[in-house]
């Protein structure tokens, strides 16, 4: 059959990333976190020094460094595993899921030179289709052509919920309130901003995954996935 690019955007911890990994191993695609790669260029910039306590980013540094900035992904160990993502050939998939990294991704993402220089590093790697593609302005500007298209949502406090968890899990001391404030803060960034905004397109699916487990949306998407095709 005719290989397909597949869309899956929606607000963060809504789970997307979860559910694009899993339809990609299942049906044999390449899986990429378009925000992984925005983390990335977030930890390059706290790393030299370019975001201050107070949050603002020395964006005409970081602009200027943008050339220097490779990102790449290492494929999983075992299909349906997790990637890693390279920052200039080093594994930073641990450091750019820290608090940190968090607390600055979504300013560094409204900067245009960054988002030109990732978007068209996106449609470099879905040149040859094949792809699941999880983010926030994927089937908007990245694939707009996309063949299937997914917008995935769940209330802030159900996805700060299970982003909490998430982190409890992995041994970190924040809070609910601390994880709830940030997905609210980045809700907020992330859909005015004014390039390239998270909104849903006009031919997007639209998956409310409050109540469903993760069995439940796995087998959701593969069902869409079989009536495209
Ligand atoms: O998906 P994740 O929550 O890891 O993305 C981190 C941040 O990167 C988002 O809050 C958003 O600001 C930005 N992002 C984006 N466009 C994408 C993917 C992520 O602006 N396609």
């Amino acid at each position: 059959t005719n290989k397909i690019i597949i869309a899956i955007d929606g607000f963060s911890s809504s789970g997307k990333s979860t559910m694009a990994r899993a339809l990609a191993a299942a049906i044999g695609y390449r899986y990429i976190d378009s925000g992984a790669m925005y983390r990335a260029v977030t930890l390059w910039a706290i790393r030299n020094g370019m975001v201050s306590d107070n949050g603002t980013i020395d964006t005409d540094r970081l602009v200027a460094d943008l050339p220097k900035i490779n990102i790449d992904f290492a494929a999983p160990d075992t299909p349906g595993g997790k990637q890693a993502t390279l920052l200039n050939g080093e594994n930073v998939e641990t450091e750019i899921r820290h608090m940190a990294v968090s607390n600055a991704v979504s300013p560094v993402a409204t900067i245009p030179q960054v988002r030109s220089r990732l978007v068209a590093l996106q449609q470099q790697m879905g040149k040859e289709k094949g792809i699941v593609m999880d983010g926030r302005d994927i089937g908007t500007t990245v694939f707009p052509d996309a063949e299937m298209k997914v917008f995935v949502g769940a209330s802030a406090q159900t996805r700060a919920q299970r982003r909490f968890l998430e982190l409890e899990e992995k041994g970190s001391a924040v809070t609910y309130e601390e994880v709830l404030n940030n997905v609210v803060q980045r809700d907020h960034i992330d859909q005015t901003r004014t390039e390239s905004p998270l909104r849903q397109a006009d031919d997007a699916i639209v998956l409310d995954n409050s109540t469903m487990s993760v069995e439940q949306q796995d087998k959701w998407l593969l069902d869409l996935y079989h009536k495209i095709i």
